[in-house]
This record gives C-alpha cells, sequence and structure tokens, in this order.
C-alpha cells in the first residue's frame, strides 16, 4: 500500500515524532541516505510560484540519487488540458512520486486518489504540511521538546495555520491564535486540533488580541496576509489586518526566550517589522534550511512507512 503525505491529520503522534527523528538523522548524516531514490523520478507538478518548496525538493531527491521533473504552471494545467485522474494515473507510469502545489486541495486528494506512487502536498489554499514539520523540527532544535511550549501565530488564519495548529497540538504544545475577524484559521483544523491537544496535554485559544496571543509564548510565528491567490483582496486585507504586525513592542510581551517564525516570503513592514525578522531571535532561515532536511525525510518516511 502507498503512502502519501496530504495532512498531518493523517499521521499519529508517534509517526510525527519518529519522522523528526528521522529528520535529525537526514541533517546529521547525509552520506547515509545518498542513495535511497537511485534510479527513483519524482514530478513536482505547480500551480503556483515557490521558491523553498521547489529548491528543497530538487536538492533533496537529487541528494537522494533520485531524479525530479518540474512540471510549471502552463506545463500540464492540472484540471484543464485532461482530467487530474488522467494525469494521475499517466504519471504513475513514469515516476516514483509526485509533489503538488495546487491551489484547491480537492486537486492533492484527486491525485493521492488515482496516482498509485506516494503524493507529497506541497502547498495547497487549505494546508502546507512539509512547512509545518520543518517548523517543528526547528522548534525541537532550539528548545529541546515540545512539552510546555506556546506557540502564538498572529495574522491570517491560512494554510500555515492549519497545519501548525495539528503539528501542535500532536505534539503537546499549546497553541494561541490571533486573528482578525473573519480570518480565522479553518473551524474543521481547529476542532481537530483541540481533539489532539486534549490528549497530548497542550490548549487551542483563539483570540482577535496579538498582545494576548503573544503573552509568555516561546514561539512566535506569523505569515503573509496575502496568500498566494488572494492578490486582488490585497487592498482590503491591509486594511484588516492593521494592527496585526509582529513587532519589537509586541514581542516585549513574549516570553523571554522566545524565538521569530516565518515561513517565508515575507513582507517587512506588513506582516512583520524588519527589525523582528532580521534581528537576533528570528531563526526563519533554519528554517527554510530544514525545509531540505525534513523533506528528504518524508520522502524516505514513505517508503519505508509503518504505522506507529
Ligand atoms: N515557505 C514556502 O513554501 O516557500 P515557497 O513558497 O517559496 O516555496
Ligand atoms: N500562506 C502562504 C504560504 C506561502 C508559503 C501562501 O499560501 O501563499
Amino acid at each position: 500500500m502507498k503512502k502519501d503525505f496530504i495532512s498531518l491529520r493523517d499521521f499519529t503522534a508517534q509517526e510525527l515524532l519518529n519522522l523528526l527523528v528521522l529528520a535529525n538523522q537526514v541533517k546529521q548524516n547525509p552520506r547515509q541516505t545518498a542513495d535511497f531514490l537511485r534510479g527513483k523520478s519524482f514530478a513536482l507538478i505547480f500551480q503556483k510560484p515557490s521558491n523553498r518548496t521547489r529548491v528543497s525538493f530538487e536538492t533533496g531527491i537529487f541528494q537522494l540519487g533520485g531524479n525530479s521533473v518540474y512540471l510549471a504552471p502552463d506545463d500540464i494545467s492540472l484540471g484543464k488540458r485532461e482530467p487530474t485522474e488522467d494525469i494521475a494515473r499517466t504519471l504513475s507510469r513514469y515516476v516514483d512520486g509526485i509533489v503538488a502545489r495546487v491551489f484547491s486541495h480537492q486537486d492533492i486528494l484527486d491525485l493521492a486518489k488515482f496516482a498509485s506512487v506516494p503524493v507529497i502536498n506541497g502547498l495547497s489554499d487549505l494546508s502546507h504540511p512539509c512547512q509545518a514539520m520543518a517548523d517543528m523540527f526547528t522548534i525541537q532544535e532550539k528548545f529541546g521538546s515540545f512539552k510546555g511550549l506556546k506557540m502564538a501565530y498572529i495574522g491570517d488564519g491560512n494554510n500555515m495555520t492549519n497545519s501548525l495548529l495539528i503539528a501542535a497540538a500532536k505534539l503537546g504544545m499549546s497553541m494561541s491564535v490571533a486573528t482578525p475577524q473573519g480570518y480565522e484559521a479553518s473551524a474543521d483544523y481547529v476542532k481537530a486540533a483541540r481533539e489532539c491537544a486534549l490528549k497530548n496535554g497542550g490548549t487551542i485559544t483563539l483570540t482577535n488580541s496579538p498582545q494576548e496571543a503573544v503573552k509568555g509564548a516561546q514561539v512566535i510565528y506569523t505569515d503573509t496576509w496575502v496568500s498566494m491567490g488572494q492578490e486582488e483582496e490585497t487592498t482590503q486585507r491591509l486594511k484588516d489586518f492593521a494592527g496585526y504586525q509582529v513587532d519589537e513592542k509586541l514581542l516585549a510581551l513574549a516570553s523571554r526566550d522566545h524565538i521569530f517564525m516565518h515561513c517565508l516570503p515575507a513582507h517587512r513592514g506588513q506582516e512583520v517589522s524588519a527589525a523582528v525578522i532580521d534581528g537576533p531571535r528570528s531563526v526563519v532561515f533554519d528554517e527554510a534550511e530544514n525545509r531540505l532536511h525534513m523533506q528528504k525525510a518524508i520522502m524516505i518516511f514513505l517508503y519505508t512507512f509503518k504505522h506507529a
């Protein structure tokens, strides 16, 4: 049975912990896995732009001895030139895995349903699990463990928020999410995260107050106010998110040992001040680097998957 990486909701807490162990092994000893994908190819389907996801997957596949085939938005025109299920079936005859960055999450589900090879979610409008796991790996590197930590997410309740909620709750962190009214994270993801948090010793709090959210938090996270595909809403969003910038004044309320995180690309002067993202507590480029190690681990994890 092939295993996909679509949502962190599909994995147990123990499976996510195992993935973190694997990412650490891959990072510490990259030579050990240098042949893991020898003779294997991955198709990378991108409907949206990308720096980190594309480059870290292509490089990671190369470092594992495999080959990647990048398919830009106009190359296969997912869902337009031919049905998604035919793309999934065709690619499965050529390649050993598919990474897809899409608008509609349903496209990832359809690819996974009809492909006979593993499908990895490289971001959809609903979630960004590869980034969230690279972030958990970064948090573990900085703090050693998750228990007792509080993450504050400030800004737009988007794909990043949804994946972070599940990751944090499964790994035993507490999370407080501050968004303007009308920009909350997916209610379904919040409900699932609350159920996980209950089992794993954390709490999930929603608020409209950035000040309340960051109080005592060790991990402060933000993301763009205008995600890919929402460009037409820019003027309205910039108005609605006024007061939600992560700046030094806000961070004075956080735990003194806090770190600042952002999945990037960032917009200095909007969701974060330059002083914060370029300051000493920012770990944004560690997160970016960890995409590489984590995604190599995800590919190995899927091919060697055992329920835990
Ligand atoms: N964080 C992230 O996914 O970056 P890209 O959009 O550049 O891939
Ligand atoms: N929320 C952002 C994340 C980019 C990595 C977007 O979807 O554009």
